[in-house]
């Protein structure tokens, strides 16, 4: 009785906790109910809810994740589609006690249904203002994603695309972000199209993989590092990697629940955020996907704070100086920043309780 009291004031800190989500990929972020409506809309393809999501304990390995997208892909191919997933996506966000969210999202083209790539792109955005008009306590911008199996062409065609969008969309789209399968292509291939995002002032976030491409990556150098599972040298990276990283200050979004279950980190306890927390680099918690590997980002800062014994000080600190990471221009920072002041409660400075269970 007393233990999940205890669990659930904790919980309510956590969900009240206001926070910044700067990594989630949309469709990777469709929870259940969404999905469950989408396979009612869809009963032909024989999608079951198994095959969208990786539950508690499990595990997957990389490739398999991929195929889970696949699936999600399958179930989301208009427009109507899109609106509803991204709408539902934000407002969860939202519910969650986001109050700035970076959503990111691969433009795709689908012949059977009609969807275009600036199609993709628009609907989004009409999503992120729908939820704006509806008054939801949250400011969403988009990155427009390269998946790298696509090739060095699509790539730059994708560029071309966010810039329109960049310039048209009244500040919604802010930036561009490099994921997918990283055993696929080569970074070295994609350099181009990424030099010209940067030139043309489109924030640059990169999923960072292996190492020879990593130090090539991060001579652009980006705005943003996804994962960096294997910059610092105990995972194969190199000190050279590392003092990049530290030297251009590149924050990085880290993703435990997300690293843990596609297996690019043994464990929670073994995962890289306390390394890069150490150094007092920006480190910004993220989900990467919480609907596939069905979490939050309440429960992942509640997962950082009793794996690494974070204080709630620390805790409260951590989300806001996320808000120095995002995309959006100063303004909308300094805006943030008093919404941290506003909603800090009058003891949280005495409050310094570690997190010793979840
Ligand atoms: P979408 O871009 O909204 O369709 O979201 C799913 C896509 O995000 C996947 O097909 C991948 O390209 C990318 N993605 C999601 N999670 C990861 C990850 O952990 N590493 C690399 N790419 C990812
Ligand atoms: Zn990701």
């Amino acid at each position: 009785m007393f233990a999940s009291v205890m669990e659930n004031e904790a919980d309510v800190f956590y969900r009240e906790l206001p926070k910044v989500e700067l990594h989630a990929h949309l469709n990777g972020s469709v929870s259940s109910q969404t999905i469950e409506k989408l396979i009612v809309r869809k009963p032909h393809l024989n999608i079951e809810h198994s095959m969208t999501a990786i539950g508690k304990g499990q595990r997957r390995t990389l490739d398999e994740c991929f195929q889970v997208f696949k699936v999600i892909h399958q179930l989301v191919d208009t427009e109507e589609d899109i609106l509803m997933v991204a709408t539902d996506v934000i407002k969860e966000f939202a519910a969650d006690g986001v109050k700035y969210l970076e959503l990111r999202s691969t433009p795709r083209e689908e012949k059977n249904t009609g969807l275009s790539k600036k199609g993709y792109v628009e609907t989004i955005i009409k999503a992120i203002q729908q939820c704006k008009n509806e008054g939801e306590d949250i400011d969403v911008r988009f990155l427009v994603a390269i998946d790298r199996r696509n090739g060095t062409e699509v790539a730059m065609e994708t560029v071309k695309l966010a810039e329109e969008f960049m310039l048209s969309s009244g500040g919604l789209v802010v930036g561009l972000d490099l994921s997918g399968d990283p055993t696929v292509g080569h970074g070295k291939d994609l350099l181009p199209a990424l030099q010209r995002a940067k030139n043309c002032g489109l924030k640059l976030s990169l999923h960072l993989s292996e190492l020879e491409e990593s130090d090539l990556l991060l001579n652009l150098p980006p705005d943003r590092i996804g994962h960096g599972t294997f910059l610092h040298p105990e995972v194969g990276g190199s000190q050279s990697l590392v003092d990049k990283v530290v030297k251009n200050n590149i924050p990085l979004e880290l993703c435990l629940t997300s690293n843990v279950k596609g297996q690019t980190v043994p464990s929670y306890s073994k995962h890289h955020f306390e390394y890069w927390y150490q150094l007092g680099h920006p480190s910004v918690i993220c989900t990467d996907d919480k609907g596939v590997f069905c979490t939050d980002l309440s429960k992942e800062y509640q997962l950082a704070a009793s794996t690494f014994g974070l204080s709630r000080e620390a805790v409260w600190k951590l989300s806001q100086q996320a808000i120095d990471c995002i995309f959006a221009p100063d303004t909308v920072k300094q805006q943030l920043r008093q919404k941290w002041v506003d909603l800090q409660p009058q003891q949280q400075t005495c409050n310094d309780n570690v997190e010793t269970s979840v």
